[in-house]
C-alpha cells in the first residue's frame, strides 16, 4: 500500500469484466488502487496488466461475503496508515455464457441456496464493505456502487427477455438498491463523514455472461460497455453530489 499523497481507492471485484476496466482507468488517471477479489492468480494476472502504475494486492484471498475478510482488510489497511479516498463496488456473479441459464430459470424455480447465495454477494457483501471501509475512509470520500438497470424496469409478460426482470439476480439486485439507498439518509455514518454513496445501474453491459446465448433472448435495448460504465464511475468520483444513474447502450439495438 502506498503513498499518503496519493489518492487511494479499493476497488472490490476487481478482476471482473467491468472491475478491470475501472481499474485500469483509475491507475491512468493517477490513483492509487487496492484491488481486492477471492481468486490471487486474477489478480496477478491483473497486475500484468499494468505496466508503470499498478494495482496493490491485499495478499490474501479476500471473499465479501465473510465479514472476518472484510474485518481483515479493514485492519490492514489500518495498520499501514492508509486513508481510503474511495470504495468501488463492482463485485459480481457474471460467468462466461452464464446468461442462457440465467433466464431460462424464473424465480419460482430457483432454489433457496441460490438466493441466499446472491443475496449474500449483492446486499450484504455491499453491507460488510460499507461498514467497514467507512472506518478507514476519508472525509468527503465516495462509495460508488455498481446495481443494475434490470431492478428499475417494469416486467413485460410473455416477452423472453423479459424474464430477466423476475429473476433472482433482479430480486438481489433490488435489496441492494434498497441498502445502497439507507446509506444516503440523515445520520448514517457515510452522511457523518460525508461519504457521498453513488449507485450506478448499468443496462445490459457487453461481457462474456452473454456468450452463446440465442439472439431472441438477448435485451432488445441492446449492450453497453464497461467502458461506459467505468466512465460514468470515475465522472461520481470527480463530481460533488451524490450519482444515481441508469446506463443505458449509447446506441439502441447494438446486439
Ligand atoms: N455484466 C453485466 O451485464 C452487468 C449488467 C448490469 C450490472 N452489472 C454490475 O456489474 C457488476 C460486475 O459485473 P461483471 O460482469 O464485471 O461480473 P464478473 O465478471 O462476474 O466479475 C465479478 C467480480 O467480483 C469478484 N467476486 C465475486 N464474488 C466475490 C466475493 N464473494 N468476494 C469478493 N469478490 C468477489 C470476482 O472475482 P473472484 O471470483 O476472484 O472473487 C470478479 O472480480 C455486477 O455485479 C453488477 O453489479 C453487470
Amino acid at each position: 500500500m502506498r503513498s499518503k499523497n496519493t489518492k487511494t481507492v479499493v476497488v472490490f471485484g476487481a478482476t471482473g469484466s467491468i472491475g478491470r476496466v475501472i481499474t485500469g482507468k483509475l491507475l491512468a488517471e493517477g490513483f492509487d488502487v487496492i484491488a481486492v477479489a477471492r481468486d490471487q492468480h486474477k489478480l496477478s494476472k491483473l497486475r500484468e496488466l499494468f505496466s508503470v502504475r499498478r494495482p496493490t494486492m491485499v495478499g490474501r484471498s479476500i471473499d465479501v461475503t465473510r465479514r472476518s475478510d472484510v474485518d481483515y482488510l479493514q485492519d490492514l489497511i489500518d495498520q499501514k496508515g492508509v486513508q481510503i479516498w474511495a470504495v468501488v463496488y463492482a463485485v459480481g456473479n457474471f460467468p462466461a455464457g452464464g446468461f442462457t441459464r440465467e433466464i431460462s430459470t424464473p424465480i419460482s424455480g430457483v432454489h433457496g441456496k441460490e438466493l441466499e447465495e446472491l443475496f449474500a454477494l449483492y446486499p450484504v457483501g455491499f453491507q460488510n464493505v460499507a461498514q467497514r471501509m467507512l472506518l478507514v475512509m476519508e472525509e468527503g470520500g465516495h462509495i460508488v456502487a455498481l446495481s443494475s438497470a434490470m431492478s428499475r424496469f417494469a416486467n413485460t409478460p410473455g416477452e423472453p427477455w423479459s424474464r430477466w426482470h423476475l429473476s433472482h439476480h433482479a430480486a438481489a439486485f433490488a435489496a441492494l438498491d434498497r441498502i445502497i439507498s439507507g446509506y444516503g439518509r440523515a445520520r448514517t455514518a457515510a452522511t457523518e463523514k460525508k461519504v457521498l454513496v453513488h449507485r450506478i445501474a448499468p443496462a445490459a453491459v457487453r461481457t462474456h455472461f452473454y456468450d452463446g446465448a440465442p439472439p431472441e433472448l438477448l435485451p432488445p435495448s441492446g449492450f453497453t460497455t464497461p467502458e461506459a460504465v467505468a466512465r460514468e464511475v470515475l465522472s461520481a468520483l470527480r463530481g460533488t453530489e451524490a450519482v444515481d444513474t441508469v446506463v443505458m447502450p449509447e446506441q439502441a439495438g447494438d446486439r
